[in-house]
């Protein structure tokens, strides 16, 4: 199927993935690539329009980054987002200055005229009858002359062109950023530029997605086999039943329980691929192998270490037996893995051209070991996007909703030496600290605080403290519970639960997990903390 396609050229904004994710929000197509980009790859690339990013740099200073001029010759409509615009002004014939008031955070734009951008959108209007719009600014450098056949879109007192366009030619720019939500209309401009200035059908809706993913995978698989390393996580899961859609039985998922895993992880993956969708998945146990090779190891890297290298030993081993079970057959051609889009993108490098593919510690390299082909069916899709998709292929919404969880799992949560023991209390702990944030809705939002946090988990301090129980002195570990709210994992806030869960929590670990007799809880924000502890 051929969608409409929108091009977003990067110079290097941190927030450039934001302007897709809104396009996409759109149900329209699009992709990010480098501003520099050549020519004939933008003509073959056919977009039906063209977003110009942000940037760090400035027009004044960098006369190199540019837009490639046929942007401008394409007869597509062009959007010009802050450095964006900047770099338009500059290409055709405007000016652009430094400025010594640099205007960062919130701002109240005034519309001018009557573009076909603006129409209609507004979020309040002055006594005069202007239609003003608040939005998000960041920038130095600004617009000083418009270029021939432009008009003014907008304005603020200290930015007297703040949005500009040539209508005849479909190029509009702004100089706030309509991508980021703190513009509360940017997600109305930008579906207005993509729909309707640029004529985009809304045709990206991930329910009819699968169809093509679907025939897509069958197209490029044949009747070859596939391996797929599945570990739980939301990206594995959504690749493993998105291709056992489109191939069935020529799938076959390894789930390698390393004894570091949530409790009851190995029984719910297996109910839901094997049991539910009756995917073939090898359960391979390997926790021994782990433990034995983590004995006597303390320090965090070396754990991380030994435990992506017994991973990746254990997969090759499974792919090999797969290959000598079928040995009349043709043996696995190829491994699939979860790379999503942001894996794809790299977040604000527009010169390096090379796609950066996942280096999670279960899969990095796996494919030239093994010589196999590479099949990402999610290569393109955002997160949000991806998890739309599993509910579309009827996973569960707890499943596909899910808090991430590190590759080396409970082995990064048990400070200092990995003991099955410490293994067996820290997951029933977790799990009391999980199942509690699912049941508790925070009443101003209606929403459980497992969904009100990013990332949730509990961590096992291999240290003892004194404690009474009854009559009797305790002599247990302690555990500490860390909850995150974050965008981007980049940088965190501790969650403010309330005291009455956290309460709750502390109260049932005690009781229940015999072995803890203290429960802490982590205030500590990234940076300067790390979200994990090791
Ligand atoms: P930190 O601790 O660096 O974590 O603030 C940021 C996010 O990354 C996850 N994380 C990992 N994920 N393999 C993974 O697949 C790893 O080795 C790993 N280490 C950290 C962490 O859970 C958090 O979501």
């Amino acid at each position: 199927m051929q969608h409409d396609k929108i091009l977003i050229l990067d110079f290097g904004s941190q927030v450039t993935q934001l302007i897709a994710r809104r396009v996409r929000e759109a149900a329209v197509y699009c992709e990010i690539h480098p501003n520099d980009v050549s020519e004939d790859f933008i003509r073959a690339f056919n977009p039906r329009g063209i977003i110009l990013s942000g940037s760090h740099a400035s027009t004044y200073e960098d006369h190199q980054l540019r837009a490639p001029q046929v942007v401008f010759e394409l007869g597509v409509p062009v959007l010009g987002i802050c450095y964006g615009m900047q770099t338009m002004a500059v290409q055709l014939g405007g000016t652009v200055e430094w400025s010594d008031h640099r205007e960062f955070g919130y701002a109240e734009v005034r519309a001018h005229g009557h573009t076909r951008l603006f129409d209609g959108i507004e979020d309040f209007s002055t006594a005069e009858g202007h239609g003003m719009l608040k939005v998000w600014m960041s920038h130095g450098d600004k617009v000083t002359t418009l270029p021939p056949g432009f008009k003014l879109m907008a304005s603020t007192p200290s930015c007297p062109i703040a949005g500009m366009a040539d209508e005849v030619r479909r190029c509009y720019a702004v100089q706030f950023h309509p991508e980021v939500t703190h513009t509360l209309q940017g997600q109305a401009m930008l579906t207005r530029f993509v729909r309707e200035i640029c004529a985009c059908q809304g045709d990206w809706i991930m329910g009819d997605y699968i169809a093509e993913a679907v025939a897509r995978i069958r197209e490029q698989v044949g009747d070859e086999e596939v391996i797929l390393g599945l570990s739980g996580g939301v990206d594995s899961s959504v690749a493993a039943a998105l291709i056992h859609r489109a191939i069935g039985d020529q799938l076959t998922c390894v789930f390698v329980d390393h004894g570091l895993l949530r409790l009851n992880e190995g029984r719910m993956v297996m109910e839901m691929f094997a049991g539910r969708l009756h995917a073939k998945v090898v359960h391979v146990e390997a926790a021994e192998q782990f433990m034995g090779h983590l004995k006597g190891v303390t320090d965090p890297e070396q754990k991380r270490k030994i435990i992506g290298r017994e991973f990746v030993e254990v997969f090759k081993a499974e792919a090999a037996k797969l290959k000598a079970a079928d040995a009349g057959a043709k043996g696995a051609k190829w491994l699939a893995q979860g790379t999503i889009y942001p894996d794809v993108v790299e977040s604000g490098g527009t010169k390096t051209k090379k796609a950066t593919i996942k280096s999670h510690h279960n899969v990095g390299g796996l494919p030239e070991q093994l010589g196999l082909k590479l099949l990402e069916p999610l290569r393109e899709l955002f997160k949000d996007e991806v998890r739309a998709l599993g509910v579309a292929l009827g996973l569960p919404h707890d499943m596909v909703y899910r808090h991430p969880f590190p590759g080396p799992g409970l082995g990064v949560r048990i400070l200092g030496e990995v003991k099955p023991e410490f293994a067996a209390l820290l997951q029933r702990a977790d799990h009391i600290f999980i199942e509690e944030l699912r049941k508790t809705v925070d009443e101003a939002t209606g929403k459980t605080w497992y969904d009100l946090t990013s990332q949730a988990f509990t961590v096992f301090l291999p240290v003892k403290s004194v404690g009474v129980m009854g009559d009797g002195r305790t002599y247990d570990y302690v555990v500490a519970l860390r909850a995150v709210q974050t965008s981007d994992f980049m940088t965190a806030d501790w969650a403010e639960l309330p005291y009455s869960l956290l309460k709750r929590v502390s109260s049932r670990i005690i009781n229940e997990v015999r072995g803890i007799n203290r429960v802490t809880y982590d205030v500590s924000s990234k940076p300067p903390a790390t979200i994990e502890w090791e």
